[in-house]
């Protein structure tokens, strides 16, 4: 696939919008807590791969303790640095075409890009994307159909051409790449994100990958593929633990609008072992006890409910 940067024009305007800082909004899951050490290390993998070392950052840690959120911070933060984000999301349910996250985060990159623009960054790989993405035939017109080869080959030369397509797109502008719930990835999309991994070179490129790790049988996919992707060098690997008593404070402060007593926060956080997702299900439970979110009272019913 060619070097998509002969059309100076078109990268100008691609990447003149990225340069335009974003202005961070407010998440709508509400205010985001604790976690400085974590978005710290992460955001120093981001700067890496915005100077031109692409890097892999895979997120794990327990059902509900923040990978996702943070992962959505972490996108905010890029955006913010003129970074384009793409996110694919695993389905465990059943019934997804294989590659699904990879044809999601492909799919919200060459959405709102123009027909030539997209020719050129797909360049020789467009008859493989192209059996991803049907619509991009709408887009392009005729698309040659892939020569037959073998499995193997007809595989590598799919991972090649998404590969040179991220590069290609990076190129143009900083990208960030969310593949969430790993999890529940499919076989082959953890083999083309082992692939992906050797390849990033010096794309300015970030994949971050999250996963559950408390879910992993021996025989899951994704535990073969860990120790795989730990070789390469651009990989980093980051655990997420339960948030301290201080960010328990400050959680319960940001829902329920007042400062909790110190014993509704060490209760809380006895209770929940600092899982995020815990922390607002107590909540959500006892506003429904309290019928309102009135203030006070929700101290009150958060202790009782702690005891009871
Ligand atoms: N540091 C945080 N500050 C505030 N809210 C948070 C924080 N981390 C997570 N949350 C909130 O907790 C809930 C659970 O977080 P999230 O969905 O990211 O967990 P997860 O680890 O991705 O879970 P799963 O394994 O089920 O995908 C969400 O509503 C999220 O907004
Ligand atoms: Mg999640």
């Amino acid at each position: 696939m060619a070097e998509a940067n002969s059309s100076r024009g078109h990268y100008i305007a691609f990447s003149e919008a990225s340069a335009v800082p974003v202005e961070r909004k407010e998440h709508p899951a509400g205010a985001f807590v604790g976690r400085e050490r974590e978005m710290s290390q992460a955001l120093g993998v981001l700067e890496e791969a915005l100077r031109g070392r692409g890097s892999m950052l895979l997120v794990a840690g327990e059902p509900g303790i923040g990978k996702s959120r943070f992962a959505d911070e972490l996108a905010e933060e890029a955006r913010s640095r003129g970074v384009q984000v793409a996110l694919g999301r695993c389905w465990e349910a059943g019934g997804a075409p294989a590659y699904w996250p990879w044809v999601q985060s492909v799919r919200s990159l060459t959405k709102h890009v123009d027909a030539e623009l997209l020719r050129e960054l797909l360049g020789s790989g467009v008859t493989d994307i192209a059996q991803w993405l049907p619509e991009v035939r709408g887009i392009l017109g005729e698309i040659a159909a892939p020569a037959v080869l073998d499995p193997d080959a007809a595989r590598f030369r799919l991972f090649d051409s998404v590969t040179t397509f991220l590069k290609s797109a990076a190129a143009a502008r900083p990208l960030m790449l969310i593949l969430d719930d790993l999890q529940g990835a499919d076989t082959p999309s953890l083999l083309l994100l082992r692939f992906v991994a050797g390849a990033l070179g010096d794309g300015r490129i970030l994949v971050v990958g999250t996963y559950r790790d408390t879910e992993l049988d021996a025989d899951h996919p994704l535990v073969a593929a860990l120790p795989e992707l730990a070789r390469e060098r651009c990989v980093r690997r980051l655990t997420l633990r339960g948030l301290a008593e201080v960010d328990v404070a400050r959680f319960i402060e940001v829902m329920a609008g007042v400062t909790p007593h110190g014993s509704l926060v060490w209760a809380v956080h006895d209770e929940t072992e600092g899982n995020p997702l815990f922390v607002q299900e107590a909540f959500d439970c006892c506003w429904r006890r309290v019928g309102s979110r009135r203030r006070p009272a929700i101290q009150v019913v958060a202790s009782a409910c702690l005891k009871a």
